[in-house]
């Protein structure tokens, strides 16, 4: 969407994957007291975002939507100065339809420029707008009306669409959003997380700087995978330039979660000016190859191991789109080490089970 917004992916954080509808406000604060302390805002995780639950089942004698008094007393607009205070910024959800998923507060069908507005007094910066209880009419009419209500709206909101992928949102999706899901929601085990990366991967040429294909938010941190599996929960969210929305509990970081989703090198493939997304170039039994461009004539590429044991998996020049006899210099941005030697032809490396390796290949001659 040209609202000059989502340049490269969103980053920050959402409530949905580790408090559910438990939101409240002390969460939010905290969180975002949290992000600054831990560094976390440092290295561009920016978006402080509240998901479903936020507000009462019903709106005001006017028709505005009120946060709900039990667990937002304070009110979303204080919320959003306290955040906008720490150099951030607040993220609101509703629903393309007559109530949220939740059921437990109203969608925004039918009342998209009354809320629009209200989303702009308040300060938000990002809407993420999901798609349940509609009434059967179609996303494509649904969805642009809030597109059109925001752009009025008068404040430079993020627009997240949150239709799952039943009517291929990526396809028609850029010029209504600035990122749409390519899946239903992930849940946090190994098999839900690879299922969303091979749902959102075949919209690879669809995601550009303003609208980006997300396959949801992560799960690193929330305790469900093994360390190397959240290493390559990330690595393929950073080369598929997906939103990176952190869905932990930041106020409780343990040490494996703060390496992962704190590394610089893994950010700045996300973060490349070109926004290109990665494609699957190669997949052979368990063995697969992500590779896709990034600026300076560099080459970003992942080799992953879906399988148990360790395994052998090999990038060839051939499938990553570089000339035979070109020489590359590689950098493993997992080791935070340029290697030695120098590569031709291809780059091999052994990889354990459900793990991956992360280079940076840049050519030398
Ligand atoms: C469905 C969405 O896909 C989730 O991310 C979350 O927002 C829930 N709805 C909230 O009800």
């Amino acid at each position: 969407l040209a609202n000059g917004l989502g340049l490269t992916p969103p980053m920050g954080w959402n409530s949905w994957n580790h408090f559910w509808c438990t939101v409240n406000e002390t969460i939010l604060r905290e969180t975002a007291d949290a992000l600054v302390s831990t560094g976390l805002s440092k290295l561009g995780y920016e978006y402080v975002n509240i998901d479903d639950c936020w507000a009462e089942i019903a709106r005001d004698y006017n028709g505005n939507l009120v946060a709900k008094n039990t667990t937002f007393p304070s009110g979303i607009k204080a919320l959003a100065d306290y955040v906008h205070s720490k150099g951030l910024k607040l993220g609101i959800y509703s629903d393309a339809g007559y109530f949220t998923c939740s059921k437990t507060m109203p969608g925004s069908l039918g009342r998209e420029e009354q809320d629009a507005k209200t989303f702009a007094a308040w300060g938000i910066d990002y809407l993420k707008y999901d798609n349940c209880n509609n009434g059967g009419t179609k996303p494509t009419i649904r969805y642009p009306i809030m597109t059109r209500s925001l752009m009025k709206a008068g404040r430079p909101i993020f627009f997240s669409l949150c239709e799952w992928g039943d009517l291929h949102p990526a396809l028609w999706g850029a010029r209504i959003g600035n990122s749409w899901r390519t899946t239903m929601d992930i849940s946090d085990t190994w098999d839900s997380m690879m299922t969303r990366a091979d749902l959102n991967e075949p919209y690879a040429e669809l995601a550009r700087p303003g609208g980006w294909n997300d396959p949801d938010m992560l799960e690193i941190g929330n305790g469900g995978m093994a360390k190397n599996e959240y290493i390559v929960h990330f690595s393929i969210w950073a080369i598929s330039k997906a939103p990176l929305l952190l869905g932990c509990d930041i106020r409780n970081l343990d040490n494996d979660t703060m390496e992962i989703i704190s590394n610089k090198e893994v950010i700045a493939v996300n973060q490349d000016p070109l926004g290109i997304q990665a494609k699957k170039v190669r997949s052979e039994g368990d063995q697969e190859v992500w590779a896709g461009p990034v600026t300076g004539y560099r080459l970003a590429v992942l080799l992953v191991n879906r399988g148990a044991y360790r395994y052998t998996v090999i990038g060839h020049w051939s499938d990553i789109g570089l000339p035979p006899d070109t020489v590359v210099e590689a950098r493993d941005i997992w080791e935070h080490k340029t290697l030695e030697k120098t590569f031709v032809r291809n780059i091999t490396a052994t990889v354990d089970g459900h793990s991956c390796k992360m280079y940076i290949l840049k050519p030398v001659s």
